[in-house]
């Protein structure tokens, strides 16, 4: 006879083998709570894309009457941008627009987000100069989408300014919002019959601290502590105005959305005993997000947070008055609730030290802020030194957004993707384990803590010009031959993950065949044995 505790055993091994959950990446994150996979799907109307950018993607940098941007300025003095690269080919997406249309339908996308170039569109920056050419050749593009089923989510500034108008200051320059909102308004009269989802600005911080304040990026100003906040002022209000022209003039005939995206890592406390640590999380969020979503999504005002630190420092540094700038009354109203949607672009995470460095010291975003951002040494490497893969830091930032702006709010993530380390690599495994194990936290986000997620968008279609980082570090999808000058475009293998996940609109649970469930079911296979043996006996 059998003893019983055969049987106790053999069942309390089937049972741990039947949870045996799944790892991404088994050997980095493998909290069975939080790590562990997660099988559902998004919900019908779920938007998948993916994105490029104007100057990262056209090429074409002079064709016809294009005027220069500041990025065209930047790369050719030449010693800006690894390798002296420059986007004056890139992936000649001017010419081979049709070609990408196909690429993006051949994953099952139905939008696309890309970004208007204002300089091949108004060559001055203004009305007045409107280009024939520049006008046709976004036509072509939003036509060729739709004749093909996709939707074009349109971005009207990912960074390339018009050089005519940083001539005359830029951001910089109290006519800025008015020149921004004739350019929107411009977009929207030529564009809005076919274009449905707009966003103003992508990454405002960007904009502001690397174009304005570090001066790694175009225009590449150094900017003391004032200039990055005098940046951000007039960027919100040339949001808020293109937003409010669009409202009263062209929604109720276009009907469309249309918002801002903001870009930020998952930052959490480094010791979350540690007060310093926690309050330098709460200060980087506010800093870097809230600085523009505060006054858009909650008040018409800065952070609480920036306004009493940057008027200390400045009071300690010898200012008159704050650099951060203030808004009117009128104009907080104005600001506030000028965006559909939040859109969130992030890859990775970082761990925050407070520190207490309160003496004056050369004022800038950063030493206003007074944190020491850090990345863990376990978490997997990409290529590009400030991106880890850290999946589940990507759900805990969208609850954060949803409990800071309100759980009403919907939120896209309009960019999330990795560079490889290995820039030639087709057979890319770490791309396709990064979109697996971070749509699978959207999808936790969604489904377990109720976060109103509305979309995603893969950055990017495929590789392209990488800001300063030239050619050198690749994002895309799809891998461009940059030494051929037919720049021909192939598919990476992380492009079947994606369409996949796309095609189950999400995660089915895996077939008992296969993967993590093959090696459970050898488990029951060998555990039947042991009981016919046992039984044999
Ligand atoms: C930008 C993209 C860029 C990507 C990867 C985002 O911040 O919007 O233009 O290529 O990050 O660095």
């Amino acid at each position: 006879m059998k003893s019983p505790l055969v049987f106790v055993i053999a069942a309390m091994v089937t049972c741990i083998v039947a949870q045996d959950p799944y790892y991404v990446w088994p050997d980095v994150f493998n909290d069975e709570e939080r790590d562990a996979f997660y099988y559902g799907q998004f919900p019908d109307d779920f938007k998948w894309s993916t994105a490029t950018s104007s100057y990262q993607i056209e090429g074409a940098w002079d064709v016809e009457d294009k005027g220069e941007s500041v990025w065209d300025t930047f790369a050719h003095e030449g010693t800006h941008v690894a390798n002296g690269d420059t986007g004056d080919v890139a992936c000649d997406s001017y010419n081979l627009y049709a070609t990408d249309v196909q690429l993006i339908k051949n994953m099952g996308l139905s939008y696309y987000r890309f970004s208007l170039s204002w300089p091949r569109i108004l060559p001055n920056g203004r009305p007045d100069s409107a280009s024939a050419d520049g006008l046709r050749y976004y036509n072509a593009l939003i036509n060729e989408l739709l004749d093909n089923d996709i939707n074009p989510q349109v971005t009207l500034y990912h960074w390339d300014l018009p050089q005519a108008l940083e001539d005359e200051g830029g951001f910089l320059s109290d006519d800025f919002p008015q020149w921004f909102n004739d350019y929107a308004t411009y977009c929207f009269e030529q564009f809005g019959d076919r274009v449905k989802f707009w966003i103003t600005f992508n990454e405002p911080w960007i904009i502001a601290v690397l174009g304005y304040g570090d001066g790694v990026f175009a225009p590449g100003l150094n900017g003391i502590g004032d200039k990055v906040y005098n940046v951000s002022h007039n960027l919100i209000l040339g949001h808020a105005m293109a937003y409010r022209t669009y409202d009263s003039t062209y929604r109720a005939s276009q009907e469309g959305l249309i918002g801002i995206t903001l870009n930020s890592d998952n930052f959490y406390p480094f010791n979350p005993k540690v007060q310093l640590d926690v309050e330098g999380t709460e200060r980087i969020r506010q800093f870097q997000v809230g600085w523009f979503a505060h006054a858009i999504f909650k008040n018409g005002d800065y952070p609480e947070v920036m306004k009493t630190r940057v008027a200390e420092k400045s009071e300690q540094q010898g200012y008159f008055k704050s650099r951060l700038p203030e808004f009117t009354e009128e104009e907080k109203l104005f600001i506030v609730g000028t965006s559909d949607f939040f859109g969130l672009n992030t890859y990775t995470s970082s761990a925050i030290i407070g520190t207490r460095i309160e003496a004056p010291r050369p004022a800038s975003w950063e030493t206003d802020l007074n944190v020491i951002p850090y990345k863990d040494r376990t978490w997997p490497t990409s290529g590009s030194s400030w991106l880890r893969p850290v999946p589940w830091g990507i759900r805990n930032l969208l609850n954060w957004v949803s409990e800071e702006y309100g759980s009403d709010t919907a939120i896209y993530i309009t960019e999330n993707g990795v560079s490889t380390e290995d820039v030639n690599d087709l057979n890319d495994e770490s791309r396709t384990k990064y979109y697996m194990a971070y749509i699978n936290e959207v999808l936790k986000a969604y489904k377990i803590d109720a976060v109103n997620v509305k979309g995603y968008v893969a950055w990017t279609l495929m590789d392209n010009f990488e800001w300063s980082d030239g050619f050198s570090e690749r994002f895309g999808l799809h891998y461009v031959d940059f030494t051929d000058p037919d720049r021909p475009r192939t598919p990476k293998e992380s492009t079947k993950t994606y369409s996949t996940i796309i095609q189950e609109n999400g995660f089915f649970p895996p077939e008992p065949s296969s993967g993590n469930s093959g090696i459970a079911n050898t488990m029951l296979v060998v555990i039947s044995l042991m009981f016919a043996v046992n039984f044999a006996n």
